[in-house]
């Protein structure tokens, strides 16, 4: 470990994040190395204290998918993403393509369901689930491969939610899990917006919105 990485891997050491811009700040010294503290990324997404007045110019709802929004593109070593939630959207069962993901809430309340990645067997069989976990305005959790195949989503009868995501390095692509069957479909990662601004049409010209995660393999 060099002297950067030992900056940065006390979670003692981290004194109070003022603004989301304050965080950014922090985070690109902390990904300088390539060496992640998970628990130290973890405290520092937790010193932040969510302010909507920092993130409201990202935050972009649509009516028939929760969205994500850019935010900041790391210098290539971390994408920070804004995702926006309306009652009863949820992601489908995904994985996280070998990077690190960490996720706070910041508006209203996100549930998380783990899973088993699925046996490795030709049958199809139903994906066992692991936990259902209530993820609470300004709580932070952390995902990864190791941990299994989680979704994320918002119940029913609330009216929306906001949650800040990271992922390092940054995602292009995953797999997304048919909860009956276990199948795997391989799927690009697209935005709703970048840095505030709606995302062109796909070259298709389709008047559909696009996509969070647009199908490419199965
Ligand atoms: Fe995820």
């Amino acid at each position: 470990m060099d002297q950067q990485d030992y900056l940065y891997s006390n979670p003692e050491d981290i004194t109070s994040i003022h603004t989301l811009e304050h965080l950014i700040r922090r985070l690109y010294q902390v990904f300088e190395s390539d060496y992640i503290n998970i628990e130290y990324v973890t405290r520092l997404m937790e010193a932040y204290k969510s302010n909507t007045e920092d993130w409201g110019k990202f935050a972009k709802f649509d009516q028939f998918r929760y969205t994500k929004n850019l935010i900041d593109e790391g210098n290539g070593k971390f994408d920070l993403i804004l995702v926006c939630w309306k009652g009863g959207q949820k992601s489908p069962i995904h994985d996280h393509a070998d990077s690190h993901c960490f996720m706070k809430t910041l508006a209203g309340t996100l549930t998380e369901i783990r899973y088993d990645w699925p046996k490795d067997n030709t049958d199809p069989q139903a994906l066992d689930e692991t936990s259902q976990t209530n993820l609470e305005h300004n709580e932070v959790c952390y995902m990864s491969d190791a941990l299994g195949l989680h979704s994320m989503g918002i119940a029913d009868n609330v009216d929306t939610a906001v949650s800040l995501h990271l992922y390092s390095p940054p995602i292009s692509s995953c797999q997304v899990f048919d909860p009956r069957t276990g199948n795997a479909s391989k799927c690009r990662v697209t935005f709703w917006s970048k840095f505030g601004e709606r995302t062109p049409f796909s070259a298709t010209g389709s008047s559909v919105p696009t996509e969070n995660n647009e199908i490419i393999a199965k």
